[in-house]
Protein backbone atom coordinates (compact mmCIF):
# COMPACT_ATOMS: atom_id res chain seq x y z
CA UNK A 1 0.00 0.00 0.00
CA UNK A 2 1.39 3.38 -0.89
CA UNK A 3 0.11 7.10 -0.83
CA UNK A 4 -1.37 9.75 1.05
CA UNK A 5 -5.58 9.78 2.25
CA UNK A 6 -7.33 12.01 4.91
CA UNK A 7 -9.36 9.88 6.85
CA UNK A 8 -12.98 10.93 7.84
CA UNK A 9 -13.80 12.87 10.91
CA UNK A 10 -14.00 11.86 14.43
CA UNK A 11 -16.96 10.30 15.96
CA UNK A 12 -16.95 10.97 19.15
CA UNK A 13 -16.20 14.93 18.50
CA UNK A 14 -18.98 14.91 15.67
CA UNK A 15 -21.59 13.33 18.44
CA UNK A 16 -20.69 15.73 19.88
CA UNK A 17 -20.66 18.81 18.27
CA UNK A 18 -24.10 18.41 17.11
CA UNK A 19 -25.55 17.81 20.64
CA UNK A 20 -23.87 21.07 22.46
CA UNK A 21 -24.47 22.78 19.20
CA UNK A 22 -28.25 22.32 19.94
CA UNK A 23 -27.89 22.95 23.45
CA UNK A 24 -26.80 26.52 22.29
CA UNK A 25 -28.99 29.26 21.63
CA UNK A 26 -27.39 30.53 18.15
CA UNK A 27 -25.42 29.23 15.24
CA UNK A 28 -23.06 26.90 15.61
CA UNK A 29 -20.72 25.67 12.55
CA UNK A 30 -19.05 23.09 12.55
CA UNK A 31 -16.37 21.47 9.61
CA UNK A 32 -15.02 17.72 8.99
CA UNK A 33 -17.94 16.18 10.74
CA UNK A 34 -18.16 12.34 9.54
CA UNK A 35 -21.09 12.02 7.81
CA UNK A 36 -21.54 7.91 9.00
CA UNK A 37 -24.90 6.61 9.62
CA UNK A 38 -24.15 6.69 13.46
CA UNK A 39 -23.42 10.63 13.46
CA UNK A 40 -26.39 11.39 10.68
CA UNK A 41 -28.67 9.75 13.49
CA UNK A 42 -27.51 11.92 16.06
CA UNK A 43 -28.10 14.84 13.58
CA UNK A 44 -31.62 13.37 13.09
CA UNK A 45 -32.20 13.04 17.05
CA UNK A 46 -31.32 17.04 17.29
CA UNK A 47 -33.98 18.03 14.43
CA UNK A 48 -36.60 15.62 16.72
CA UNK A 49 -35.59 17.55 19.66
CA UNK A 50 -36.14 21.28 17.73
CA UNK A 51 -32.68 21.85 16.33
CA UNK A 52 -31.94 23.31 13.26
CA UNK A 53 -29.55 20.94 11.51
CA UNK A 54 -28.08 21.74 8.25
CA UNK A 55 -25.76 20.16 6.14
CA UNK A 56 -24.48 22.77 4.01
CA UNK A 57 -22.21 20.26 2.01
CA UNK A 58 -17.89 19.35 2.14
CA UNK A 59 -18.30 18.33 5.65
CA UNK A 60 -19.75 22.07 7.07
CA UNK A 61 -22.53 21.41 9.00
CA UNK A 62 -25.00 24.48 10.80
CA UNK A 63 -26.88 23.92 13.92
CA UNK A 64 -29.38 26.37 14.93
CA UNK A 65 -29.66 25.50 19.05
CA UNK A 66 -32.39 25.81 21.47
CA UNK A 67 -30.59 25.90 24.80
CA UNK A 68 -29.82 24.30 27.90
CA UNK A 69 -32.89 22.60 29.13
CA UNK A 70 -34.70 23.79 25.54
CA UNK A 71 -35.25 20.82 23.59
CA UNK A 72 -39.18 20.23 22.35
CA UNK A 73 -40.63 16.79 23.02
CA UNK A 74 -40.12 14.35 20.27
CA UNK A 75 -43.06 13.78 17.58
CA UNK A 76 -41.79 9.83 16.76
CA UNK A 77 -39.12 7.94 18.31
CA UNK A 78 -35.70 8.10 18.27
CA UNK A 79 -33.75 5.72 16.05
CA UNK A 80 -29.98 5.89 16.59
CA UNK A 81 -29.90 2.57 14.92
CA UNK A 82 -26.46 1.09 15.38
CA UNK A 83 -24.87 3.58 18.00
CA UNK A 84 -24.21 3.51 21.44
CA UNK A 85 -22.87 6.60 21.68
CA UNK A 86 -25.45 8.92 20.13
CA UNK A 87 -27.80 7.11 22.01
CA UNK A 88 -26.74 7.30 25.66
CA UNK A 89 -25.19 10.75 24.87
CA UNK A 90 -28.55 11.95 24.00
CA UNK A 91 -29.72 10.52 26.85
CA UNK A 92 -28.59 12.41 28.89
CA UNK A 93 -29.09 15.66 27.41
CA UNK A 94 -33.00 14.47 27.43
CA UNK A 95 -32.71 13.77 30.99
CA UNK A 96 -32.12 17.72 31.66
CA UNK A 97 -35.18 18.68 29.77
CA UNK A 98 -38.98 18.28 31.10
CA UNK A 99 -39.89 16.11 27.60
CA UNK A 100 -40.58 12.85 27.48
CA UNK A 101 -38.69 10.36 24.40
CA UNK A 102 -38.61 7.13 22.96
CA UNK A 103 -34.94 5.41 21.87
CA UNK A 104 -34.52 2.82 20.18
CA UNK A 105 -31.63 0.94 17.90
CA UNK A 106 -30.57 -1.75 15.38
CA UNK A 107 -30.49 -5.37 17.10
CA UNK A 108 -26.93 -4.93 18.03
CA UNK A 109 -27.98 -1.38 19.81
CA UNK A 110 -30.82 -3.08 21.56
CA UNK A 111 -28.42 -5.41 23.16
CA UNK A 112 -26.68 -3.42 24.67
CA UNK A 113 -26.78 -2.32 28.73
CA UNK A 114 -28.09 0.86 29.29
CA UNK A 115 -28.46 0.43 32.99
CA UNK A 116 -25.09 2.12 33.39
CA UNK A 117 -26.44 5.30 32.04
CA UNK A 118 -30.19 5.33 33.30
CA UNK A 119 -28.54 4.68 37.27
CA UNK A 120 -27.09 8.16 37.38
CA UNK A 121 -29.52 9.87 35.46
CA UNK A 122 -32.14 8.42 37.62
CA UNK A 123 -30.46 10.40 40.23
CA UNK A 124 -30.60 13.68 38.14
CA UNK A 125 -34.12 13.11 38.09
CA UNK A 126 -35.00 11.59 35.19
CA UNK A 127 -37.67 8.67 34.76
CA UNK A 128 -37.56 4.89 32.87
CA UNK A 129 -40.96 4.82 32.15
CA UNK A 130 -41.00 2.26 29.60
CA UNK A 131 -37.85 -0.44 28.53
CA UNK A 132 -37.25 -3.75 27.17
CA UNK A 133 -36.29 -6.58 29.48
CA UNK A 134 -32.53 -5.76 31.48
CA UNK A 135 -32.78 -2.36 30.97
CA UNK A 136 -32.63 -2.37 26.88
CA UNK A 137 -34.14 -0.03 24.11
CA UNK A 138 -36.61 0.25 23.27
CA UNK A 139 -37.60 2.71 26.32
CA UNK A 140 -38.87 5.68 27.03
CA UNK A 141 -37.38 8.62 29.08
CA UNK A 142 -38.97 11.13 30.74
CA UNK A 143 -36.65 13.62 31.66
CA UNK A 144 -36.68 16.13 35.18
CA UNK A 145 -38.59 18.93 35.66
CA UNK A 146 -36.29 20.39 38.44
CA UNK A 147 -32.68 18.47 37.50
CA UNK A 148 -30.15 17.48 40.40
CA UNK A 149 -26.84 18.21 40.40
CA UNK A 150 -24.94 15.05 41.65
CA UNK A 151 -21.68 13.93 42.39
CA UNK A 152 -20.97 10.21 40.86
CA UNK A 153 -17.95 8.01 40.39
CA UNK A 154 -18.63 5.71 37.26
CA UNK A 155 -17.99 2.18 38.06
CA UNK A 156 -16.34 1.85 34.74
CA UNK A 157 -13.93 3.77 32.75
CA UNK A 158 -16.57 4.84 30.07
CA UNK A 159 -16.68 8.50 28.42
CA UNK A 160 -20.22 7.58 27.41
CA UNK A 161 -21.42 7.47 31.07
CA UNK A 162 -19.55 10.53 32.59
CA UNK A 163 -21.01 12.31 28.80
CA UNK A 164 -24.18 11.74 29.88
CA UNK A 165 -24.30 12.88 33.27
CA UNK A 166 -22.41 15.78 32.50
CA UNK A 167 -24.95 16.47 29.49
CA UNK A 168 -27.95 16.54 32.24
CA UNK A 169 -25.29 18.37 34.45
CA UNK A 170 -25.85 21.35 31.94
CA UNK A 171 -29.66 21.99 32.69
CA UNK A 172 -29.22 21.10 36.73
CA UNK A 173 -28.39 24.09 39.51
CA UNK A 174 -24.86 23.94 40.97
CA UNK A 175 -22.05 21.73 39.97
CA UNK A 176 -22.16 18.40 38.66
CA UNK A 177 -19.37 16.33 39.59
CA UNK A 178 -18.05 13.09 37.82
CA UNK A 179 -15.05 10.90 39.44
CA UNK A 180 -13.29 8.57 37.27
CA UNK A 181 -10.90 5.90 38.75
CA UNK A 182 -9.26 5.87 35.11
CA UNK A 183 -9.27 8.58 32.69
CA UNK A 184 -11.58 8.17 29.81
CA UNK A 185 -11.61 9.98 26.52
CA UNK A 186 -12.44 13.97 27.54
CA UNK A 187 -13.95 15.21 23.70
CA UNK A 188 -16.94 16.35 26.30
CA UNK A 189 -15.24 18.28 28.87
CA UNK A 190 -13.06 20.10 26.51
CA UNK A 191 -15.74 20.73 24.12
CA UNK A 192 -18.10 22.40 26.81
CA UNK A 193 -14.93 24.73 28.16
CA UNK A 194 -14.81 25.61 23.83
CA UNK A 195 -18.72 26.22 24.28
CA UNK A 196 -18.11 28.77 27.18
CA UNK A 197 -19.19 26.26 30.23
CA UNK A 198 -17.18 26.53 33.45
CA UNK A 199 -15.70 22.68 33.69
CA UNK A 200 -12.23 21.89 35.76
CA UNK A 201 -10.95 18.55 35.91
CA UNK A 202 -8.47 17.64 38.35
CA UNK A 203 -6.24 14.30 38.73
CA UNK A 204 -7.89 11.54 40.62
CA UNK A 205 -5.62 9.07 42.32
CA UNK A 206 -2.88 7.24 39.75
CA UNK A 207 -5.32 7.18 36.27
CA UNK A 208 -8.22 9.24 37.30
CA UNK A 209 -9.86 12.44 37.20
CA UNK A 210 -12.23 14.91 38.82
CA UNK A 211 -14.52 16.93 36.98
CA UNK A 212 -16.52 19.57 38.19
CA UNK A 213 -19.22 21.09 36.04
CA UNK A 214 -21.09 24.33 36.51
CA UNK A 215 -24.97 24.14 35.93
CA UNK A 216 -27.04 26.32 33.63
CA UNK A 217 -24.31 27.76 31.86
CA UNK A 218 -25.11 30.51 28.50
CA UNK A 219 -23.80 28.24 26.26
CA UNK A 220 -22.17 30.19 23.48
CA UNK A 221 -22.45 29.21 19.19
CA UNK A 222 -18.67 28.75 18.11
CA UNK A 223 -16.86 26.56 15.50
CA UNK A 224 -16.28 22.90 15.81
CA UNK A 225 -13.56 21.72 13.68
CA UNK A 226 -13.33 18.19 13.23
CA UNK A 227 -9.95 16.13 13.18
CA UNK A 228 -9.17 13.34 11.78
CA UNK A 229 -10.34 9.98 13.85
CA UNK A 230 -7.29 8.09 15.10
CA UNK A 231 -9.40 5.03 15.57
CA UNK A 232 -10.46 5.23 11.71
CA UNK A 233 -6.84 5.55 10.82
CA UNK A 234 -6.26 2.64 12.83
CA UNK A 235 -7.12 0.60 9.79
CA UNK A 236 -5.18 1.35 7.17
CA UNK A 237 -2.17 1.89 9.75
CA UNK A 238 -2.62 -2.07 10.31
CA UNK A 239 -3.02 -2.79 6.93
CA UNK A 240 0.51 -0.76 6.03
CA UNK A 241 2.23 -2.76 8.80
CA UNK A 242 1.56 -5.88 7.84
CA UNK A 243 1.49 -6.03 3.57
CA UNK A 244 5.15 -5.45 2.80
CA UNK A 245 6.66 -2.64 0.73
CA UNK A 246 3.49 -0.50 2.29
CA UNK A 247 4.55 3.32 3.15
CA UNK A 248 1.64 5.57 3.88
CA UNK A 249 0.70 8.84 4.74
CA UNK A 250 -2.53 9.29 7.15
CA UNK A 251 -2.87 13.21 7.55
CA UNK A 252 -4.56 15.43 9.91
CA UNK A 253 -4.56 12.15 12.66
CA UNK A 254 -6.25 13.57 16.16
CA UNK A 255 -3.06 12.46 18.56
CA UNK A 256 -4.87 13.67 22.11
CA UNK A 257 -3.49 10.81 24.37
CA UNK A 258 -6.50 9.57 25.53
CA UNK A 259 -6.89 8.12 22.33
CA UNK A 260 -3.94 7.02 21.34
CA UNK A 261 -3.56 3.30 23.14
CA UNK A 262 -2.78 1.75 20.06
CA UNK A 263 0.08 3.86 18.13
CA UNK A 264 1.93 3.31 21.47
CA UNK A 265 1.29 -0.54 21.80
CA UNK A 266 2.34 -0.66 18.03
CA UNK A 267 5.28 1.31 18.70
CA UNK A 268 6.45 -0.81 21.08
CA UNK A 269 5.78 -3.56 18.49
CA UNK A 270 8.52 -2.61 16.81
CA UNK A 271 6.02 -0.57 13.96
CA UNK A 272 7.84 2.13 12.06
CA UNK A 273 4.99 5.06 12.77
CA UNK A 274 6.50 8.74 12.93
CA UNK A 275 4.90 12.28 13.13
CA UNK A 276 5.38 14.56 10.80
CA UNK A 277 3.87 18.39 10.21
CA UNK A 278 2.59 18.18 14.18
CA UNK A 279 -0.40 20.89 14.60
CA UNK A 280 -3.16 21.78 16.37
CA UNK A 281 -6.70 21.55 15.08
CA UNK A 282 -9.72 22.04 16.48
CA UNK A 283 -7.99 22.28 19.77
CA UNK A 284 -6.71 19.52 19.51
CA UNK A 285 -2.78 17.85 18.34
CA UNK A 286 -3.03 16.44 14.86
CA UNK A 287 0.13 15.39 12.77
CA UNK A 288 0.89 13.53 9.38
CA UNK A 289 1.23 10.20 10.16
CA UNK A 290 3.87 7.76 7.52
CA UNK A 291 3.52 4.25 8.20
CA UNK A 292 5.99 2.08 6.86
CA UNK A 293 5.72 -1.69 6.72
CA UNK A 294 7.30 -3.18 9.82
CA UNK A 295 8.48 -6.77 11.55
CA UNK A 296 6.54 -6.82 14.57
CA UNK A 297 7.10 -8.69 17.66
CA UNK A 298 4.71 -9.36 20.80
CA UNK A 299 3.86 -7.37 23.27
CA UNK A 300 2.06 -7.39 26.85
CA UNK A 301 -0.53 -4.26 26.62
CA UNK A 302 -1.60 -3.31 30.36
CA UNK A 303 -5.16 -3.27 31.51
CA UNK A 304 -4.74 0.05 32.23
CA UNK A 305 -4.00 1.29 28.75
CA UNK A 306 -7.26 0.04 27.61
CA UNK A 307 -9.79 3.18 28.12
CA UNK A 308 -6.95 4.65 25.33
CA UNK A 309 -7.35 2.05 22.75
CA UNK A 310 -11.05 0.77 23.75
CA UNK A 311 -12.32 0.37 20.04
CA UNK A 312 -9.07 -0.29 18.31
CA UNK A 313 -8.31 -4.11 19.84
CA UNK A 314 -10.10 -6.05 17.27
CA UNK A 315 -7.16 -4.41 14.91
CA UNK A 316 -4.51 -4.80 17.22
CA UNK A 317 -5.22 -8.46 17.36
CA UNK A 318 -5.04 -8.15 13.67
CA UNK A 319 -1.37 -6.91 14.07
CA UNK A 320 -0.78 -9.07 16.42
CA UNK A 321 -1.08 -12.28 14.34
CA UNK A 322 1.14 -10.82 12.20
CA UNK A 323 3.92 -10.31 14.76
CA UNK A 324 6.11 -12.99 15.99
CA UNK A 325 5.53 -13.86 19.15
CA UNK A 326 2.31 -13.74 21.98
CA UNK A 327 0.39 -10.38 22.66
CA UNK A 328 -0.84 -10.85 25.77
CA UNK A 329 -3.93 -8.40 26.30
CA UNK A 330 -4.94 -7.37 29.74
CA UNK A 331 -8.42 -6.65 31.39
CA UNK A 332 -10.64 -6.50 28.26
CA UNK A 333 -13.71 -6.57 30.23
CA UNK A 334 -16.01 -3.79 28.33
CA UNK A 335 -14.79 -5.47 24.67
CA UNK A 336 -17.68 -7.57 25.82
CA UNK A 337 -20.66 -5.20 25.75
CA UNK A 338 -19.99 -2.89 22.04
CA UNK A 339 -21.47 -3.39 18.87
CA UNK A 340 -20.95 -6.98 19.24
CA UNK A 341 -19.46 -9.29 22.04
CA UNK A 342 -16.01 -8.24 20.81
CA UNK A 343 -13.60 -10.49 22.50
CA UNK A 344 -15.66 -13.68 21.34
CA UNK A 345 -16.13 -11.93 17.55
CA UNK A 346 -11.71 -11.26 17.52
CA UNK A 347 -11.06 -14.80 18.40
CA UNK A 348 -13.47 -16.02 16.00
CA UNK A 349 -12.31 -14.01 13.61
CA UNK A 350 -8.71 -14.91 14.17
CA UNK A 351 -9.12 -18.56 14.70
CA UNK A 352 -11.45 -18.96 11.10
CA UNK A 353 -8.10 -17.85 9.36
CA UNK A 354 -5.62 -20.69 11.36
CA UNK A 355 -4.55 -18.02 14.14
CA UNK A 356 -4.43 -19.33 18.10
CA UNK A 357 -6.18 -16.85 20.33
CA UNK A 358 -6.53 -17.96 23.94
CA UNK A 359 -9.16 -16.50 25.98
CA UNK A 360 -8.24 -16.16 29.63
CA UNK A 361 -11.16 -14.17 31.92
CA UNK A 362 -11.07 -10.69 30.40
CA UNK A 363 -7.59 -11.26 28.76
CA UNK A 364 -6.72 -12.10 24.95
CA UNK A 365 -3.64 -13.86 24.02
CA UNK A 366 -3.10 -14.00 20.18
CA UNK A 367 -0.45 -16.02 19.18
CA UNK A 368 1.26 -14.65 16.47
CA UNK A 369 2.22 -16.35 13.05
CA UNK A 370 4.95 -13.57 12.05
CA UNK A 371 4.99 -11.11 8.80
CA UNK A 372 3.14 -13.10 5.92
CA UNK A 373 2.66 -16.45 8.37
CA UNK A 374 -1.40 -15.84 8.89
CA UNK A 375 -3.00 -18.73 6.30
CA UNK A 376 -6.17 -17.19 5.94
CA UNK A 377 -8.92 -18.37 4.07
CA UNK A 378 -11.75 -17.86 6.51
CA UNK A 379 -15.14 -16.12 6.59
CA UNK A 380 -15.49 -13.50 9.03
CA UNK A 381 -18.84 -13.40 10.86
CA UNK A 382 -19.21 -9.13 11.57
CA UNK A 383 -21.97 -9.39 13.87
CA UNK A 384 -23.18 -5.96 12.74
CA UNK A 385 -19.96 -4.37 13.90
CA UNK A 386 -17.92 -1.78 11.64
CA UNK A 387 -14.63 -2.43 13.76
CA UNK A 388 -14.79 -6.27 13.14
CA UNK A 389 -15.19 -5.99 8.97
CA UNK A 390 -12.68 -3.60 8.63
CA UNK A 391 -10.01 -5.81 10.86
CA UNK A 392 -10.87 -8.50 9.37
CA UNK A 393 -10.33 -7.02 5.35
CA UNK A 394 -7.15 -6.19 7.01
CA UNK A 395 -6.35 -9.33 8.18
CA UNK A 396 -6.94 -10.40 4.69
CA UNK A 397 -4.84 -8.00 2.69
CA UNK A 398 -1.82 -9.52 4.40
CA UNK A 399 -2.94 -13.13 4.86
CA UNK A 400 -1.62 -16.19 2.20
CA UNK A 401 -5.23 -16.66 1.22
CA UNK A 402 -8.25 -14.17 0.58
CA UNK A 403 -10.47 -13.82 4.31
CA UNK A 404 -14.40 -13.09 3.40
CA UNK A 405 -16.55 -11.20 5.17
CA UNK A 406 -20.56 -12.01 5.55
CA UNK A 407 -21.29 -8.38 5.53
CA UNK A 408 -19.87 -5.47 5.19
CA UNK A 409 -23.03 -2.95 5.07
CA UNK A 410 -22.09 -1.55 8.88
CA UNK A 411 -18.48 -0.24 7.93
CA UNK A 412 -20.71 2.94 7.15
CA UNK A 413 -21.65 3.55 10.60
CA UNK A 414 -17.79 5.00 10.96
CA UNK A 415 -16.47 4.89 7.95
CA UNK A 416 -18.15 6.40 4.87
CA UNK A 417 -15.51 5.54 1.68
CA UNK A 418 -13.48 3.33 3.47
CA UNK A 419 -13.55 1.21 0.36
CA UNK A 420 -12.70 4.08 -1.97
CA UNK A 421 -9.83 5.00 0.36
CA UNK A 422 -8.34 2.14 0.70
CA UNK A 423 -8.35 0.55 -2.85
CA UNK A 424 -6.82 4.09 -3.64
CA UNK A 425 -4.03 2.83 -1.62
CA UNK A 426 -3.75 0.02 -3.43
CA UNK A 427 -5.46 -2.20 -1.05
CA UNK A 428 -6.76 -5.28 -2.84
CA UNK A 429 -10.07 -5.63 -1.49
CA UNK A 430 -12.19 -6.97 -4.18
CA UNK A 431 -14.57 -5.98 -7.21
CA UNK A 432 -17.52 -7.28 -5.01
CA UNK A 433 -16.95 -4.19 -2.34
CA UNK A 434 -18.00 -1.28 -2.70
C1 LIG B 1 -17.10 6.71 22.97
C2 LIG B 1 -16.72 6.04 24.09
C3 LIG B 1 -16.33 4.63 24.11
C4 LIG B 1 -16.11 4.06 22.71
C5 LIG B 1 -17.12 4.54 21.73
C6 LIG B 1 -17.11 6.07 21.64
C7 LIG B 1 -17.49 8.13 23.07
O1 LIG B 1 -17.35 3.89 24.76
O2 LIG B 1 -16.09 2.66 22.73
O3 LIG B 1 -16.87 4.04 20.44
O4 LIG B 1 -17.53 8.84 22.05
O5 LIG B 1 -17.75 8.59 24.20
P1 LIG B 1 -17.35 3.77 26.37
O6 LIG B 1 -17.27 5.15 26.88
O7 LIG B 1 -18.64 3.13 26.77
O8 LIG B 1 -16.16 2.92 26.69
Amino acid sequence: MTGRIRVPGDKSISHRALILGALTVGETTISGLLEGDDVLNTAGAMRALGAKVENLGGGNWRVHGVGVGGFAEPAAVLDFGNSGTGCRLVMGAVAGCPITATFDGDASLRSRPMRRILDPLAKMGARVIDQAEGGRLPLTLKGATDPLPIEYETPVASAQIKSAVLLAGLAAPGETIVIETEASRDHTEKMLKHFGAKIVTKPHGDHGRRIVLQGQPELEPCHVAVPADPSSAAFPMVGALIVPGSEIILDGVMLNPLRTGLFTTLREMGAKITEENKRDDGGENVADLRVTFSALKGVAVPAERAPSMIDEYLVLAVAAAFAEGKTHMHGLKELRVKESDRLEATAAMLRVNGVTVDIEGDDMIVHGMGAGGVPGGGEVATHMDHRIAMSALMMGLAAKQPVRIDDSAFIATSFPGFVDLMKGLGANLGADLS
